[in-house]
């Protein structure tokens, strides 16, 4: 099979999620990436939220995959000397330590160049550089504040509504796919140019660009004083500052969590129900409320905005005796935009998603086989194989001898407790 990434070697001097899930998947395209690790230990998430005694956490498995493990003291010279080599033979280094780790281990963009003037060194911080904040250690939820998500996700009124975090992680997996984007980026800028480059993504500027509409709304709010397609609106007042819309469709058509039967017991027994404007007389069909196609109080997304609420509320009428299923089953046929509110028990058993590789078993040597998330990326070329992640240190004897040092070398780095 066809790995288009084959041939570029990757250091990954990466921990945690933001990083790894960078690399991961460009490991899973063909990639040969060599995770280094601080001996003994390890990346910490090999330890975090273990489910098997003294076996790496799902935490870790499921974010380094088709990785290769080298365990390298970088603080000792005999450590330096390995990376050093090892950036002289690479093609990219990616990194997500604390703001000037790389530096204080001796290892600056201007001594990496000199090294390798090929080199690709692609980071990810919490802030960008020189921002005001550049100093600051940066995780997840973080980010999610920091970028604007959490201001404008959750509940503008009762008493659950300050700022709320996702659990999609848009601050780490998410800047690391965009860290993807812009390493590759960057390796087809040197086929140009022959040279290198630093690319660096910030957490809180991966999480801005994902909120891109609610700026969008801060634009418009501070032009019109209200947001039309906001649960507030017209009913209440806006503040100068994009409320939290709750569950609202965020784009022009209304939308809403709706209730189905058994919401009572079954914390996802819900559907997301869109109202598109021209969809409007088959969602009229479907519901059983076909007057409402020529009811000038309903015919126009206008003339509905002021009780789309009490409008969903009809339609939750319509859902208590059909099952979430039942419900997508029926509103598919008249080409409403809408899908089942999914729980993680059944995205993990889905029998289309295991089909299509997007969640995949993966054998492991010492937890056996688990399953988990494979590659959302699909090709007509390339149907990645996802690998157990490796154990600590497993391929350091391996990557030593590539790099040209003899057994004897490897036997006193491991006395001297650099590997
Ligand atoms: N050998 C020797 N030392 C090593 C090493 C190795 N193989 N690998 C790491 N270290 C050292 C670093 O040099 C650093 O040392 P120093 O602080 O004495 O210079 C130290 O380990 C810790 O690094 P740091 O990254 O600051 O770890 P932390 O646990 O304190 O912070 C984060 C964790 C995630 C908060 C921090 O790394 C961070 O802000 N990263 C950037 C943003 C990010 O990616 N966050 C999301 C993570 S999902």
């Amino acid at each position: 099979m066809n790995k288009p990434l084959n041939g570029i070697k990757i250091i990954d001097f990466t921990h945690v999620q933001a990083g790894p899930a960078c690399t991961q998947l460009l490991a899973w395209f063909g990639a040969d990436v060599i995770k280094v690790e601080r001996p003994g230990a390890g990346d910490v998430t090999r330890s975090q939220l273990r489910d098997i005694p003294d076996v790496d956490a799902l935490y870790f498995t499921m974010l380094n995959s088709n990785k290769r493990s080298l365990t390298l003291d970088t603080k000792k010279p005999e450590g330096k000397a390995v990376l050093e080599k090892l950036i002289k033979e690479s093609d990219v280094l990616v990194e997500n330590f604390g703001p000037g780790a790389l530096d204080r281990m001796g290892f600056t963009w201007e001594r990496i160049q000199e090294l390798n003037p090929k080199m690709i060194l692609a980071s990810v911080k919490g802030f960008s550089d020189g921002h005001e904040y550049e100093d600051l250690k940066v995780y997840e939820n973080v980010a999610q504040c920091a970028g604007g998500a959490a201001s404008t996700t959750g509940w503008w009124k009762g008493e659950e509504s300050g700022p709320m975090i996702s659990a999609a992680a848009l601050g780490d997996s998410n800047t690391g796919m965009h860290l993807a984007i812009g390493i590759l980026t960057a390796y087809i800028g040197r086929q140009q140019t022959g040279k290198g480059q630093k690319v660096a993504v910030a957490m809180q500027d991966a999480v801005l660009n994902l909120c891109r509409v609610k700026m969008r709304d801060q634009l418009r709010l501070d032009k019109l004083g209200y947001l039309e397609e906001y649960p507030q609106y017209p009913h209440e007042s806006f503040s100068d500052v994009v409320p939290r819309g709750g569950n609202a469709g965020g784009g022009g058509q209304p939308g809403w969590i709706l209730k189905c039967k058994g919401w009572e017991t079954d914390p996802n027994a819900y559907i997301y129900f869109t109202v598109q404007g021209h969809a409007w007389p088959p969602i009229c069909d479907a519901i059983g409320k076909p007057e409402w196609k020529t009811d000038p109080l309903y015919m126009t997304p206008k003339a509905r905005q002021p009780h789309i609420m009490d409008i969903f509320a009809t339609i939750e009428d319509w859902l208590k005796d059909k099952t979430k299923f039942d419900a997508v089953n029926i509103l598919r046929k008249f080409d409403i935009p809408c899908a089942p509110v999914f729980s993680m028990k059944e995205l993990l058993n889905d029998k289309s998603l295991r089909a299509s590789g997007s969640i995949v078993e993966v054998p492991h040597k010492e937890r056996g086989s688990y399953w988990t998330v494979g590659s959302p990326i699909k090709f007509s070329d390339l149907k990645p194989i996802i690998t157990g992640s490796p154990l600590l240190g497993e391929n350091t004897d391996e990557v030593l001898a590539e790099l040209g040092y003899s057994s004897a070398e490897i036997a006193a780095m491991h006395d001297a407790k650099a590997v």
